[in-house]
């Protein structure tokens, strides 16, 4: 039956679905039962809507593990209320103990934000990675090779959004009452290895205090 459904059909992933079922069941019969009873992640995680960085799968954790949010090359953008309602959500309903950024090498819009070319609609996303690639110009032109000057891009716009979330209210809130950490990783192809960028913030006092909210 799956041998005959063709590799772009739709069909194939209702055929996936059922056979993941079967499989989950098979292990754990308790497997559906106890998703019945609520979700209670840790982790909120924020990441590419890339195909190929899905969260739970690169970090071998199972459904119910981490709360998810992802977007065109992990943006936080203070305007977005999709974001800020998952944000929300994560922080004070789920009181989520970790968030996460995690960016990927190859990310075709960072990319994309580096070139001139016109992408439409979707160039006023990427406009906020032109902005990060400004405010980092001198180290990132003294770079010579385009892809290693790609993959730093890559890094500090995770550092950038690591920063604007410590910015937002929701973040600085929890804190006043919790300990939330934030933290960088970025994600490889190459090897399908996480690494810590190492620009966790824990806490008010590792923001510059203009942004810091009374
Ligand atoms: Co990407």
């Amino acid at each position: 039956m799956m041998n005959q459904l063709d590799d772009n059909s739709y069909e194939r992933l209702l055929e996936g679905n059922k056979r993941w079922s079967k499989e989950k069941l098979a292990k754990d019969p308790e497997f559906f039962e106890e998703l019945t009873k609520g979700q209670q992640p840790s982790y909120l995680w924020i990441g590419c809507s890339d195909s190929r960085v899905p969260a739970n799968e690169i970090t071998d954790t199972k459904s119910g593990e981490i709360f998810v949010h992802r977007n065109v090359a992990n943006l936080v953008i203070h305007t977005d209320m999709n974001m800020l309602s998952v944000l929300y959500y994560a922080v004070n309903v789920l009181h989520v103990k970790h968030i996460i950024v995690c960016g990927h090498y190859g990310c075709g819009g960072v990319l994309a934000a580096m070139d001139n070319r016109n992408y439409g609609l979707v160039n006023k996303w990427l406009r906020n990675i032109k902005d990060v690639y400004v405010n980092y110009k001198k180290e990132l032109e003294e770079i010579p090779d385009q892809q290693k000057r790609a993959n730093r891009l890559v890094e500090l716009n995770v550092i950038e959004q690591v920063r604007n979330l410590a910015k937002t209210s929701i973040v600085q809130d929890a804190w006043k009452k919790r300990s939330l950490a934030i933290h960088g990783w970025v994600y490889g192809f190459n090897n399908g290895i996480i690494s810590d960028l190492d620009c966790r913030i824990n806490d008010i006092n590792d923001l510059d205090p203009i942004y810091r909210y009374e």
